[in-house]
Protein backbone atom coordinates (compact mmCIF):
# COMPACT_ATOMS: atom_id res chain seq x y z
CA UNK A 1 0.00 0.00 0.00
CA UNK A 2 1.36 3.92 -0.42
CA UNK A 3 1.05 5.46 2.68
CA UNK A 4 3.24 8.75 3.61
CA UNK A 5 6.38 8.80 5.69
CA UNK A 6 5.94 9.37 9.05
CA UNK A 7 8.14 12.04 9.58
CA UNK A 8 6.60 13.81 13.26
CA UNK A 9 5.94 12.19 16.74
CA UNK A 10 4.22 13.83 19.28
CA UNK A 11 5.23 13.16 22.77
CA UNK A 12 2.62 14.46 25.36
CA UNK A 13 4.67 15.38 28.61
CA UNK A 14 2.13 17.63 30.39
CA UNK A 15 0.53 15.42 32.79
CA UNK A 16 0.81 16.06 36.12
CA UNK A 17 2.72 12.71 37.47
CA UNK A 18 0.64 12.70 40.51
CA UNK A 19 1.56 9.15 41.12
CA UNK A 20 4.79 9.90 41.73
CA UNK A 21 4.50 12.73 44.30
CA UNK A 22 6.33 14.39 46.10
CA UNK A 23 9.27 13.25 43.42
CA UNK A 24 7.20 15.29 40.22
CA UNK A 25 6.44 18.14 42.58
CA UNK A 26 9.69 20.12 41.10
CA UNK A 27 10.94 16.93 38.22
CA UNK A 28 8.84 16.37 35.20
CA UNK A 29 8.20 12.48 35.71
CA UNK A 30 9.90 12.01 31.73
CA UNK A 31 12.97 12.66 33.65
CA UNK A 32 13.29 10.60 35.81
CA UNK A 33 16.09 7.91 35.45
CA UNK A 34 15.90 4.27 34.25
CA UNK A 35 19.32 3.14 35.17
CA UNK A 36 21.47 6.25 33.78
CA UNK A 37 19.20 7.91 30.99
CA UNK A 38 16.00 9.90 31.43
CA UNK A 39 12.75 8.12 30.58
CA UNK A 40 12.55 10.18 27.83
CA UNK A 41 15.80 9.18 26.06
CA UNK A 42 14.20 6.24 25.67
CA UNK A 43 11.04 7.51 23.94
CA UNK A 44 13.18 10.19 21.36
CA UNK A 45 15.87 6.66 20.62
CA UNK A 46 13.18 4.52 19.54
CA UNK A 47 11.52 7.52 17.50
CA UNK A 48 14.55 8.07 15.68
CA UNK A 49 15.47 4.35 15.01
CA UNK A 50 11.75 4.12 13.54
CA UNK A 51 13.21 7.70 11.09
CA UNK A 52 11.01 10.44 13.10
CA UNK A 53 12.90 13.76 11.87
CA UNK A 54 10.88 16.21 13.77
CA UNK A 55 9.89 15.65 17.48
CA UNK A 56 6.91 17.98 19.07
CA UNK A 57 6.85 17.72 22.53
CA UNK A 58 3.16 19.10 24.43
CA UNK A 59 4.69 20.35 27.64
CA UNK A 60 3.15 22.47 30.95
CA UNK A 61 4.18 24.53 33.55
CA UNK A 62 7.02 22.97 35.68
CA UNK A 63 8.13 20.74 32.80
CA UNK A 64 11.63 23.33 31.86
CA UNK A 65 14.13 20.17 32.76
CA UNK A 66 13.06 18.48 29.46
CA UNK A 67 13.99 21.37 27.33
CA UNK A 68 17.28 22.12 28.77
CA UNK A 69 18.15 18.44 28.57
CA UNK A 70 17.53 18.30 24.52
CA UNK A 71 19.67 21.39 24.25
CA UNK A 72 23.79 21.77 24.47
CA UNK A 73 25.41 22.35 27.33
CA UNK A 74 28.64 24.02 26.07
CA UNK A 75 30.22 24.70 29.58
CA UNK A 76 29.94 20.67 30.53
CA UNK A 77 31.60 19.52 27.46
CA UNK A 78 34.06 21.96 27.13
CA UNK A 79 35.07 20.64 30.36
CA UNK A 80 34.70 16.86 29.30
CA UNK A 81 36.86 18.14 26.40
CA UNK A 82 39.40 19.83 28.57
CA UNK A 83 39.99 16.53 30.74
CA UNK A 84 39.62 14.35 27.76
CA UNK A 85 37.07 12.75 28.93
CA UNK A 86 35.67 11.74 24.85
CA UNK A 87 33.29 8.52 25.98
CA UNK A 88 31.03 10.64 28.08
CA UNK A 89 31.14 13.52 25.31
CA UNK A 90 29.55 10.76 23.12
CA UNK A 91 26.94 9.87 25.79
CA UNK A 92 25.75 13.35 25.08
CA UNK A 93 25.77 13.21 21.61
CA UNK A 94 22.05 11.28 21.83
CA UNK A 95 20.78 14.29 23.95
CA UNK A 96 21.61 16.82 21.32
CA UNK A 97 19.06 17.98 18.47
CA UNK A 98 19.54 19.34 15.16
CA UNK A 99 18.47 23.43 15.70
CA UNK A 100 14.87 22.99 14.81
CA UNK A 101 13.82 19.40 15.16
CA UNK A 102 12.38 19.81 18.23
CA UNK A 103 9.79 21.75 18.73
CA UNK A 104 7.65 22.85 22.11
CA UNK A 105 4.04 23.83 22.38
CA UNK A 106 2.18 24.26 25.63
CA UNK A 107 -1.47 22.34 27.22
CA UNK A 108 -2.28 24.85 30.06
CA UNK A 109 -4.54 22.57 31.39
CA UNK A 110 -4.39 18.68 31.67
CA UNK A 111 -7.18 18.11 30.34
CA UNK A 112 -6.90 14.37 28.68
CA UNK A 113 -4.60 12.60 26.65
CA UNK A 114 -6.35 13.26 23.63
CA UNK A 115 -6.65 17.25 24.35
CA UNK A 116 -2.73 17.32 24.77
CA UNK A 117 -2.25 15.49 21.27
CA UNK A 118 -4.59 18.71 19.59
CA UNK A 119 -2.45 21.02 21.17
CA UNK A 120 0.02 20.04 18.64
CA UNK A 121 -2.30 20.04 15.47
CA UNK A 122 -1.11 23.05 13.83
CA UNK A 123 2.79 21.15 13.91
CA UNK A 124 1.62 18.16 12.71
CA UNK A 125 -0.30 19.44 9.74
CA UNK A 126 -2.28 17.46 7.42
CA UNK A 127 0.22 14.70 7.29
CA UNK A 128 0.13 10.97 9.35
CA UNK A 129 2.18 11.25 13.15
CA UNK A 130 3.18 8.71 15.62
CA UNK A 131 2.35 9.44 19.36
CA UNK A 132 4.64 8.10 21.71
CA UNK A 133 3.78 8.14 26.02
CA UNK A 134 7.46 8.01 27.51
CA UNK A 135 6.40 6.82 30.65
CA UNK A 136 5.77 3.45 28.40
CA UNK A 137 8.87 1.84 28.14
CA UNK A 138 9.55 -1.13 25.77
CA UNK A 139 12.06 -3.19 25.49
CA UNK A 140 12.56 -5.06 22.09
CA UNK A 141 15.19 -5.81 19.70
CA UNK A 142 13.80 -4.38 17.13
CA UNK A 143 12.39 -1.03 18.70
CA UNK A 144 8.73 -0.79 18.68
CA UNK A 145 7.66 2.06 16.75
CA UNK A 146 9.97 0.76 13.59
CA UNK A 147 7.90 -2.06 14.16
CA UNK A 148 4.51 -0.21 13.36
CA UNK A 149 5.70 1.94 10.74
CA UNK A 150 6.84 -1.20 8.78
CA UNK A 151 3.17 -2.70 9.41
CA UNK A 152 1.56 0.63 8.48
CA UNK A 153 3.23 0.44 5.25
CA UNK A 154 0.96 -2.58 4.77
CA UNK A 155 -2.14 -1.14 6.51
CA UNK A 156 -2.30 2.59 6.44
CA UNK A 157 -5.17 3.57 8.66
CA UNK A 158 -4.19 4.21 12.17
CA UNK A 159 -2.24 2.00 14.13
CA UNK A 160 -2.03 1.25 17.75
CA UNK A 161 0.82 -0.55 19.98
CA UNK A 162 -1.87 -3.77 21.48
CA UNK A 163 -0.92 -6.14 24.44
CA UNK A 164 -2.62 -8.76 26.02
CA UNK A 165 -3.47 -7.98 29.36
CA UNK A 166 -5.42 -9.96 32.22
CA UNK A 167 -8.97 -9.39 32.54
CA UNK A 168 -8.99 -7.89 35.74
CA UNK A 169 -6.56 -5.28 34.70
CA UNK A 170 -8.55 -4.56 31.55
CA UNK A 171 -10.33 -1.44 32.89
CA UNK A 172 -6.70 0.41 32.91
CA UNK A 173 -6.36 0.74 29.20
CA UNK A 174 -8.29 1.46 26.32
CA UNK A 175 -9.13 -1.90 24.80
CA UNK A 176 -9.45 -3.25 21.06
CA UNK A 177 -12.72 -5.16 20.06
CA UNK A 178 -11.50 -7.31 17.29
CA UNK A 179 -12.77 -7.55 13.97
CA UNK A 180 -10.32 -9.59 12.23
CA UNK A 181 -7.06 -11.10 14.47
CA UNK A 182 -4.25 -12.07 11.83
CA UNK A 183 -1.48 -12.91 14.25
CA UNK A 184 0.28 -9.16 14.63
CA UNK A 185 -2.17 -6.83 13.02
CA UNK A 186 -5.30 -6.98 14.10
CA UNK A 187 -8.55 -5.13 12.54
CA UNK A 188 -10.34 -2.99 15.17
CA UNK A 189 -13.98 -2.79 15.19
CA UNK A 190 -14.29 -0.80 18.11
CA UNK A 191 -12.07 0.30 20.79
CA UNK A 192 -13.04 1.47 24.45
CA UNK A 193 -11.13 3.21 26.89
CA UNK A 194 -11.40 1.95 30.35
CA UNK A 195 -14.27 -0.11 30.27
CA UNK A 196 -16.42 -1.07 33.30
CA UNK A 197 -15.90 -4.52 35.04
CA UNK A 198 -17.26 -6.90 32.79
CA UNK A 199 -17.70 -5.71 29.71
CA UNK A 200 -14.04 -5.32 28.00
CA UNK A 201 -14.42 -6.53 24.38
CA UNK A 202 -11.28 -8.51 24.63
CA UNK A 203 -8.25 -8.42 26.48
CA UNK A 204 -6.25 -6.93 23.92
CA UNK A 205 -4.82 -3.50 25.58
CA UNK A 206 -3.84 -0.30 23.71
CA UNK A 207 -0.28 1.07 25.01
CA UNK A 208 1.74 4.33 24.39
CA UNK A 209 2.63 4.33 20.87
CA UNK A 210 0.27 5.05 17.91
CA UNK A 211 0.34 6.06 14.00
CA UNK A 212 -2.62 8.24 13.57
CA UNK A 213 -4.00 9.76 10.73
CA UNK A 214 -4.96 13.77 10.58
CA UNK A 215 -8.28 13.11 10.73
CA UNK A 216 -7.90 12.01 14.07
CA UNK A 217 -6.99 15.44 14.95
CA UNK A 218 -10.41 16.83 13.01
CA UNK A 219 -12.23 14.74 15.46
CA UNK A 220 -10.56 15.81 18.33
CA UNK A 221 -11.54 19.24 17.19
CA UNK A 222 -15.14 18.48 18.43
CA UNK A 223 -13.86 18.01 22.26
CA UNK A 224 -16.05 15.22 23.28
CA UNK A 225 -15.19 14.28 27.18
CA UNK A 226 -15.11 10.38 27.56
CA UNK A 227 -13.58 8.15 30.62
CA UNK A 228 -13.24 10.59 33.55
CA UNK A 229 -14.19 14.01 32.36
CA UNK A 230 -10.92 14.12 30.02
CA UNK A 231 -10.74 14.23 26.22
CA UNK A 232 -9.68 10.50 25.14
CA UNK A 233 -7.50 9.81 22.59
CA UNK A 234 -9.09 6.68 22.27
CA UNK A 235 -12.28 7.82 21.58
CA UNK A 236 -11.17 9.94 18.68
CA UNK A 237 -9.22 6.68 17.21
CA UNK A 238 -12.29 5.13 18.15
CA UNK A 239 -14.52 7.42 15.54
CA UNK A 240 -12.12 6.12 12.35
CA UNK A 241 -13.77 2.44 12.94
CA UNK A 242 -14.48 1.37 9.63
CA UNK A 243 -12.83 -1.03 7.28
CA UNK A 244 -9.47 -0.86 6.91
CA UNK A 245 -9.03 2.00 9.33
CA UNK A 246 -7.84 1.30 12.70
CA UNK A 247 -5.29 -1.83 13.16
CA UNK A 248 -3.95 -3.37 16.64
CA UNK A 249 -0.39 -4.32 15.89
CA UNK A 250 0.93 -6.90 18.60
CA UNK A 251 4.61 -5.28 19.14
CA UNK A 252 7.00 -8.13 19.51
CA UNK A 253 8.86 -7.00 23.01
CA UNK A 254 8.35 -6.17 26.90
CA UNK A 255 6.79 -3.22 27.59
CA UNK A 256 6.76 -1.81 31.54
CA UNK A 257 4.60 0.59 33.10
CA UNK A 258 6.95 2.97 34.65
CA UNK A 259 4.17 5.52 35.23
CA UNK A 260 4.19 3.35 37.81
CA UNK A 261 6.10 2.71 40.77
CA UNK A 262 5.86 -1.03 40.60
CA UNK A 263 6.22 -0.56 36.88
CA UNK A 264 9.16 1.38 37.20
CA UNK A 265 10.73 -0.64 39.36
CA UNK A 266 10.72 -3.87 37.38
CA UNK A 267 11.79 -1.89 34.58
CA UNK A 268 14.57 -0.62 36.50
CA UNK A 269 15.97 -4.12 36.99
CA UNK A 270 15.20 -5.57 33.82
CA UNK A 271 17.97 -2.26 32.19
CA UNK A 272 20.14 -2.86 35.03
CA UNK A 273 20.17 -6.38 34.52
CA UNK A 274 20.30 -6.15 30.41
CA UNK A 275 23.50 -3.67 30.56
CA UNK A 276 26.54 -5.05 30.54
CA UNK A 277 28.80 -2.89 32.04
CA UNK A 278 26.18 -3.44 35.70
CA UNK A 279 24.92 -6.87 35.32
CA UNK A 280 27.12 -8.92 37.06
CA UNK A 281 27.75 -6.80 40.17
CA UNK A 282 23.74 -6.30 39.71
CA UNK A 283 22.68 -9.92 39.30
CA UNK A 284 25.17 -10.95 41.92
CA UNK A 285 23.01 -8.34 44.64
CA UNK A 286 20.13 -9.84 43.72
CA UNK A 287 20.72 -13.09 43.76
CA UNK A 288 22.34 -11.96 48.03
CA UNK A 289 19.06 -9.96 48.54
CA UNK A 290 16.96 -12.98 47.73
CA UNK A 291 18.94 -15.82 49.87
CA UNK A 292 18.19 -12.82 52.52
CA UNK A 293 14.98 -13.07 52.34
CA UNK A 294 14.78 -16.73 52.35
CA UNK A 295 16.88 -16.97 55.52
CA UNK A 296 14.49 -14.78 56.99
CA UNK A 297 11.43 -16.51 56.33
P1 LIG B 1 -1.10 9.56 32.61
O1 LIG B 1 -2.43 8.96 32.53
O2 LIG B 1 0.03 8.67 33.01
O3 LIG B 1 -1.18 10.83 33.57
O4 LIG B 1 -0.80 10.21 31.20
P2 LIG B 1 -0.01 11.61 34.29
O5 LIG B 1 -0.54 12.93 34.69
O6 LIG B 1 1.22 11.64 33.44
O7 LIG B 1 0.34 10.73 35.58
P3 LIG B 1 -0.53 10.41 36.89
O8 LIG B 1 -1.60 9.45 36.47
O9 LIG B 1 -1.06 11.70 37.46
O10 LIG B 1 0.49 9.78 37.79
C1 LIG B 1 -0.32 9.48 30.10
C2 LIG B 1 0.51 10.39 29.22
O11 LIG B 1 -0.29 11.45 28.71
C3 LIG B 1 0.27 12.71 29.05
C4 LIG B 1 1.16 12.44 30.24
O12 LIG B 1 2.20 13.40 30.33
C5 LIG B 1 1.68 11.03 29.94
O13 LIG B 1 2.77 11.07 29.02
N1 LIG B 1 -0.84 13.65 29.34
C6 LIG B 1 -1.91 13.22 30.06
C7 LIG B 1 -0.78 14.93 28.88
O14 LIG B 1 0.21 15.34 28.20
N2 LIG B 1 -1.81 15.78 29.15
C8 LIG B 1 -2.90 15.38 29.85
O15 LIG B 1 -3.83 16.20 30.04
C9 LIG B 1 -2.95 14.07 30.33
Amino acid sequence: MKTRKIQKAVFPVAGMGTRFLPATKSIPKEIMTLVDRPLIQYAIDEARAAGIKEFIFVTSRGKSALEDYFDHAPELESALRKSGKTELLEVLKDTNMDSGAIAYVRQNRPMGLGHAVWCARRLIGNEPFAVLLPDDVIAAEKPCLQQMVEAYQETGGNMVAAMEVPPEKAGSYGVLDIANDMGSIIEARGMVEKPAKGTAPSNLAVIGRYILSPQVLTNLNRMKQGAGGEIQLTDAIAEEIGPGKVYGYRFRGQRYDCGSKAGFLQATVAFGLARPDLRDEFAAYLAELNAMQKAAQ
